[in-house]
């Protein structure tokens, strides 16, 4: 449990990089059907066929929707939607709130699944919903690739040490 770790473990355990995304789900037009929540807990699992790990915690409204439509869209960040990911996509609820209205974003729909998008995101990936896992406080949700593009040819930021950090490619 959480309670038992030191506070020095998580201070190192935040030094792991992850990516830094928008994982969406629903219809993308309709507010009150739709979502999105910030993760950086996702991870490629398999090459063949394409799977991504995604850890989730259950009582999301994200996960709700990705159960329910059984597809989602995974959107990395870049610079222009940092602060809405960090201050609207990953503090609000969509129980409560659509976030997309809140964050003055325009969704765009997936081409190959029902799940909005981040239309100028560096990387859409669209995934389809094949299983899912509890793992400890959360539910791993694995995405198969159905399809995958650039929205913009803007850098993805990561997600590091409680924050977000840029990327160079040496
Ligand atoms: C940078 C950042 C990364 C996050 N990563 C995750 C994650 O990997 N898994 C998770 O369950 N929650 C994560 N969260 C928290 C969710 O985004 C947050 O609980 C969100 O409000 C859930 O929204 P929803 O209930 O509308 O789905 C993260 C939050 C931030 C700010």
């Amino acid at each position: 449990m959480v309670s038992n770790l030191s506070s020095d473990l998580m201070e190192l355990l935040e030094e792991l990089p992850h990516p830094l995304a928008l994982v969406l789900a629903g219809e993308p037009r309709t507010p009150g059907r739709r979502g999105g929540m910030a993760v950086a807990w996702l991870s490629r699992v398999s090459w063949d066929p394409p799977l991504i790990a995604v850890s989730l915690t259950s009582s999301r409204h994200t996960y709700r929707l990705i159960k329910e439509f059984k597809c989602f869209t995974i959107n990395l960040v870049s610079k222009p939607l940092r602060d809405v990911t960090f201050n609207v996509f990953g503090v609000l609820s969509g129980w409560e709130v659509d976030k997309f209205k809140v964050a003055g974003v325009e969704p765009g729909s997936g081409r190959s699944v029902t799940a909005p998008t981040i239309p100028n995101s560096p990387l859409i990936i669209e995934c389809k919903l094949v299983g899912e896992f509890p793992v400890g406080d959360h539910v791993v949700v694995i995405g198969q690739v159905v399809d995958a593009y650039r929205g913009s040819n803007e850098s993805p930021l990561i997600y590091y040490k409680g924050d977000s950090a840029t990327v160079s490619v040496n």
